[in-house]
Parts: structure tokens; C-alpha cells; sequence
């Protein structure tokens, strides 16, 4: 029915589903900020968004017929999903990425990895066929992302007429890096991203390493243009969710669980919300606590670490191991310096959005210290919905740096005595300096909200 004008195609989209006992669906929002970035564009009848389905829930609607106006969902099969999103993209083009390959984990490129290889491509042309099918003649199709590197490329042969263009929420690997892929998969990789009128990445960091691997490894970008698209976060949806009943639940309980110095006080907070993920870097800024304790020990009963690590991509054995170790260390902070009345780390596993707008409005500091990042929508959130400003920690690394730096205190995400020291000057901060910061970060980060985002990559195509 080729009928859309405008096309979105992810891995993830905008809702996933749940089969309850009785058997009904129940409707989830899907997370992580690439989801939250294009959930405000909305739909109207010109629009479509092609995912794909991710669980059970999803497979069974898809069966059902049910579904979201304006989403088409993919039911490609388990185990091609499973290869091409976990074995291909999460272990290898998201660690590429994100440098996060080290002794012992580098790639070994094996015969398994070929057959998952083989199952990215039929899952990029599953991508590339339905968009080739639901797209209007002469269409814009936004392409989402590293499990979709081979669709424009595909997606141009199939339809010549359409103008298409990718976008990564990812950091982009710098040539040294990029080339431990195999040749040919980098090749393909390259091939199938220039097969876009378009490329836009979050910062000109980025955006400089892909074209310098397209100089290097694909004879440049060809007729392919390169624009930096800084997502933002959206004020008017955070302002106004963070200030709905649940949240103020949530910060009732939130203030319980801190608790009060034994002078009576309130207690400062550290808060970091993440998903639980290697590249976050909760470990270090665990440890980087701890040092503080250890420096100032003046901090003691008067400081509360609020740290939550939700699940992220528990299929990987990688990503279950550092989930234990992020419990691991915050249980050892909270034996080795807890009181009777005092926990010092608050750490909670369970997703709640809720909780997490909580947290963004009572905290004093606002940790996000990744070793690498493609943009970190939690830096810009905070600023955004804090209630009495929050003094923003935060790594050179992440791509919100380019935007935020100069209002925050930054870190080198390694270096977890300096991480200690910075979060020592970010609870000294004196009220006043600390609204006027927050003040400025929420300008910052809110110069390009989601939607003028999404048009802006529309109009530049
Ligand atoms: C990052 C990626 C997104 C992804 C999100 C959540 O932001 O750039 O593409 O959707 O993480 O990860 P998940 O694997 O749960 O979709």
C-alpha cells in the first residue's frame, strides 16, 4: 500500500509488548535514547515506523494484528534476530564504536561470527524490502542506527526514487579502531551507510571519524553528504511528567531511603541514572565514590550515592558479568562504610521512569561519567527538570560534552581519583554558582528538541 511520505526504520521501536497471564498484551515504552528522541515526533497518517519485534509479546501482536497506529513491526525470525542484533551489533559494531574492546575481549572474527554476519544482512534486507514496500514514491526514509548500517545501500537498489538518509546515535570509531573489523565487513559496512543521500551523527567528533574512515577505507563519501544533529532533550515533555503524582511518590520514598545526618540535615545526593552497560562506566564512578569517602571523610553520613543500573541486553554474558559487578562494588562501598542509619550507595536495578525523574529533580550532583558515548540524553535531562539545580559531573568522552562542557565539571572517565576530586567540587558548589550553572545547562541542552531535530534532518534531505 505504498502510501507513506516519511519513514523511520529501527531495531528498537517506539512501544514493546508483554504477554500477561490471561493471556492480553499490555503495552510497554521502549527504552534508551534513540527511543526517546524520536517518540516526540508523533504520528500522522503520512508517517511510518518500521521495527522490529524484539520479545515474545511483540512477535505474539504481531500474529494478533495488533499494533500502534503508524508502526509496522518485523517479525523476523528469533534466531536471525538474535544473531544479527546481539552477535553482530551488540558485540561487535556497538564495541567498535565505543572502543570497548580490551584484552581479553577482543574480537576473534570466526566462522560463528560469518553466520551471524550472514543473519545481519537477511535482517537488514527484511529492513530494506518492507520500507522498499511501504514508502510513497519520491519518500524520506531516516534510517536508525548501527543494526541498520546495510539498508540504504540495499534500500537504494530496490528504490532509486526514494531519498533516504541514516542517522547514528552512536560514536562513530576512529579509522585505527574501525579497521579490526574484517576488510570485507568494513567495506560493506561503508558501502551500505553511503548508500544514503545523507548521513547525520550527534556530534562533528563523530561525524569527522566516519568520514575519515570513508576516506580511508572506501575512496571518500562520494555523492553521501555528513550533517551533526545535536538531539536535545525535550522540556516540555520532562517538565511536565516529572510533575505528575507518581513522581512525587517517588521522591517521597526517594528522600526516605537517603535519610538525614545525624546533625539532622538533609544529606547531599549524587545521582546517575543509566542503562546497565560497559560504556556507562558505573564501576569507576562507584570506585571514585568510595575515593571520596576516602578523601573527605567529612562526606561521611552526610552524602548519598543514588545510583540506578537498569537491565540492558541481558542475553549477553558480557553485559550479565558487569550488571553483578556494578552490585558487587556497591555492596562492598556499602559494608566497608555504611552505618546503622546511613547506606551509602542506593542502587536499584528495576527500570521505573518515575523514579528515575525523581531522582533527576532531588539531585544535588548529576554523575555521567561514560568512557565513550554517542550524546547522553541523562546529561541534558537533569539540568532540564531539576527542582533547585544540580551541579553536572561529567566525562569529556560523552558527545554532550561538545554541548555542555563549559557548564559542567568535567572528568577523564579513567581517572577515578580526579572523578573523586570533581564530584568533592561539584558538592562544595555554593547554591547560587550551582542554579546559575543548571540554569545554563538547560539552555544548552535544550537548543534542539527532538522534533525540530527529526525535521531538521528531514528538511536536509
Ligand atoms: C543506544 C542505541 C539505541 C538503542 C539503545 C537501547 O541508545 O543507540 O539504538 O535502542 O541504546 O539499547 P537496546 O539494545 O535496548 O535497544
Amino acid at each position: 500500500n505504498s502510501a507513506a511520505q516519511v519513514l523511520v526504520a529501527s531495531n528498537r521501536g517506539p512501544v514493546s509488548y508483554d504477554v500477561r497471564e490471561d493471556g492480553s498484551l499490555h503495552t510497554k515504552r521502549g527504552g534508551g535514547g534513540l527511543v526517546s528522541g524520536l517518540s516526540a515526533i508523533g504520528s500522522d497518517a503520512d508517517s511510518l515506523w518500521v521495527c522490529s519485534a524484539l520479545s515474545e509479546g511483540d512477535r505474539e501482536a504481531v500474529r494478533r494484528g495488533v499494533g500502534e497506529a503508524g508502526v509496522r513491526m518485523l517479525d523476523i525470525p528469533a534466531d536471525v534476530h538474535a544473531d544479527a542484533y546481539n552477535g553482530v551489533a551488540n558485540s561487535v559494531l556497538w564495541f567498535v564504536h565505543h572502543m570497548l574492546y580490551q584484552t581479553p575481549l577482543e574480537p576473534v572474527f570466526d566462522a560463528e561470527f560469518r553466520r551471524q554476519w550472514a543473519s545481519y544482512e537477511t535482517y537488514n534486507r527484511a529492513f530494506a524490502e518492507a520500507l522498499a514496500q511501504e514508502a510513497a514514491e519520491g519518500a524520506a526514509v531516516v534510517v536508525q542506527d548501527y543494526h541498520l548500517t546495510l539498508v540504504p545501500g540495499m534500500l537504494r537498489e530496490l528504490r532509486p526514487d526514494l531519498r533516504i538518509g541514516h542517522f547514528s546515535h552512536t560514536p562513530w570509531a576512529p579509522p585505527e579502531y574501525f579497521r579490526m573489523l574484517p576488510d570485507d565487513v568494513a567495506r560493506q559496512v561503508l558501502g551500505g551507510m553511503l548508500g544514503a543521500d545523507r548521513l547525520g551523527f550527534l556530534t562533528h567528533r563523530w561525524a569527522d571519524a566516519f568520514t575519515a574512515c570513508a576516506e580511508q577505507f572506501a575512496g571518500g563519501l562520494g555523492g553521501t553528504r555528513v550533517g551533526v544533529h545535536g538531539l536535545g532533550a525535550d522540556a516540555d515533555f520532562l517538565r511536565e511528567r516529572a510533575h505528575e503524582a507518581d513522581v512525587d511518590e517517588r521522591m517521597a520514598a526517594l528522600r526516605e531511603e537517603i535519610g538525614t545526618a545525624p546533625d539532622g540535615a538533609a544529606r547531599r545526593t549524587i545521582v546517575r541514572v543509566d542503562r546497565t552497560e560497559l560504556s556507562k562506566n558505573i564501576v569507576r564512578g562507584l570506585l571514585a565514590y568510595r575515593q571520596l569517602l576516602d578523601d573527605h571523610p567529612e562526606w561521611r553520613e552526610r552524602v548519598v550515592h543514588v545510583a540506578f543500573a537498569y537491565p540492558s541486553r541481558q542475553d549477553l554474558a558480557v553485559y550479565r558479568d558487569y550488571t553483578a559487578e556494578v552490585q558487587r562494588v556497591a555492596e562492598e562501598i556499602n559494608s566497608e562504610y555504611g552505618t546503622p542509619g546511613w547506606t551509602p550507595v542506593v542502587l536499584h536495578v528495576k527500570d521505573d521512569f518515575a523514579r528515575s525523574l525523581a531522582a533527576y529533580r532531588l539531585g544535588d550532583v548529576a554523575l555521567v561519567n561514560p568512557i565513550r558515548d554517542g550524546m547522553n540524553l541523562v546529561a541534558k535531562e537533569v539540568p532540564v527538570v531539576s527542582d533547585e539545580g544540580c551541579v553536572l559531573v561529567l566525562s569529556r568522552e560523552a558527545g554532550a560534552y561538545e554541548e555542555l562542557g563549559e557548564e559542567a565539571i568535567t572528568v577523564n572517565p579513567y581517572d577515578v581519583i580526579g572523578t573523586a576530586r570533581a564530584l568533592h567540587e561539584a558538592l562544595s558548589m555554593p547554591a547560587g554558582e550551582r542554579a546559575e550553572r543548571t540554569k545554563r545547562l538547560a539552555a544548552a541542552a535544550t537548543a534542539l528538541p527532538p522534533a525540530q531535530w527529526f525535521l531538521d534532518q528531514l528538511n536536509a534531505l
